[in-house]
């Protein structure tokens, strides 16, 4: 018989993670695959434009949940998951990435033992102000199998005491969607649509709380693009949280106003990875698109303070930059003054390969025997 596994998604990055899973589950005979949406983004562009992109059904559960609070967030998404898993009874659970959803969904398959695993495992910060941070801690802590994308994922997890037969190193799966929708990557006409030009344009994106709920730091970071725009045009698809912030400290009509700035609304999957693609930098406070450019050796301009992606520093194109350093290392940037960096070890599009063959092996002792598979 099929063995049943629930894949959970919940916000914009978990979108790229699970469509190369939820694409190799369905086409295995051994395995039934639902998929569970938990509604914690639901704007058109930032939910459904990713399904019609990565080629992902409608969900077989909407739980609706919607935006609130860290608790009510969390909370809601435990209540209502909890009755489709109580129905079901899936043999196994995937969450992915760090967010609300991901260490709900864990907590409720942890106390109905039903065995979970837990993609992009064994992330660390060391910053426990991110609410990511602690989505990471939790999930990895109750998750019964935590997939790592890079060595260093597991080199955190054995310094937390996590056995190593619960850690298995299967890659990073997000690269794994840009293979499955490279043509359509290539062939789009997003830049050529926004009349840009390749290499002669920079890619931002922002949505970090540390970076757009306060309004000081906000207006430095507008004040910084302001001067880069001057060098590069920068093309700036603007996450509903920074939307709204900015409108809330009047900076919205400002930032529209700046020559060198294409203020667009949030992209989906396929025009996002056209514009990234052909572009001379990225400047960011995402976590994913510090992995996609050390893919695509570009330079990555990360504005944060940490990182939980160290190989993007180490081995790739990324460094992370002060607001007040910006225009400096853009103009680094631009000048060939940057890492070329490699691809690390397993960031090559088979990762979902990987993940079922460790189901298999899971579903194969069972989850009570996980160390002897
Ligand atoms: C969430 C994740 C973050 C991830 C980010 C990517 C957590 C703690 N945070 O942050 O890790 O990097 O998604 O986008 O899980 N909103 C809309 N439409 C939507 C979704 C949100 O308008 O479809 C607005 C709402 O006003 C909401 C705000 O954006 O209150 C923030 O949304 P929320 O899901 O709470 O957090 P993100 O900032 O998106």
């Amino acid at each position: 018989m099929a063995s049943m596994i629930h894949l959970i998604a919940a916000a914009r990055p978990n979108f790229m993670k699970v469509a190369p899973l939820y694409h190799a589950l369905k086409a295995a005979s051994d395995f039934e695959v639902k998929l569970i949406h938990t509604g914690q983004h639901y704007d058109a562009n930032m939910s459904d434009a990713f399904f019609t992109d990565l080629g992902l059904p409608r969900p077989d559960y909407h739980l609706e949940v919607g935006s609130g609070t860290h608790a009510q967030q969390t909370g809601n998404v435990m209540i209502k998951y909890e009755e489709v898993a109580m129905t079901d009874r899936p043999d196994w659970t995937v969450v992915v990435g760090d967010v609300n959803s991901t260490a709900a969904v864990a907590m409720v398959c942890a106390k109905l033992h039903i065995p979970v695993v837990h993609l992009e495992a064994g992330l660390r910060s060391g910053d426990r102000s991110m609410p990511e941070e602690v989505n990471r801690l939790v999930t990895d802590a109750i998750s019964d199998l935590l997939w790592t994308p890079s060595a260093d994922g597991d080199a955190h997890l054995a310094a937390e005491g996590v056995p190593a037969w619960r850690v298995e190193r299967v890659g990073n799966i997000m690269l794994d969607s840009y293979e499955l929708m490279s043509e359509k990557i290539a062939t789009d006409t997003t830049m050529r649509d926004l009349g840009l030009t390749e290499g002669q344009y920079g890619v931002v994106t922002m949505h970090r709380p540390s970076n757009v709920d306060d309004k000081d730091t906000l207006t430095l970071l507008v004040d910084e693009f302001e001067k880069v725009s001057a060098s590069v045009a920068l093309v700036f698809p603007v996450h509903p949280r920074t939307r709204g912030n900015m409108e809330k400290f009047g900076l919205l009509e400002r930032v529209k106003g700046i020559n060198g700035i294409h203020l667009i609304d949030p992209l989906g999957y396929i025009q996002f990875m056209n514009l990234v693609k052909s572009s001379a930098l990225a400047i960011t406070d995402s976590g994913g698109l510090q992995e996609e450019t050390t893919y695509l050796g570009l330079p990555c301009l990360t504005l944060r303070p940490n990182t939980e992606r160290p190989a993007t520093i180490t081995e790739g194109t990324n460094k992370l930059v002060k607001p007040a350093d910006l225009s400096t290392e853009v103009a680094k940037a631009l000048s060939g003054d940057w890492p070329t960096g490699c691809r690390p070890d397993l960031w090559d599009g088979k990762t979902a390969a990987r993940c079922l063959e460790s189901l298999r092996a899971c579903i194969a002792v069972g989850p009570a025997n996980l160390q002897n598979r």
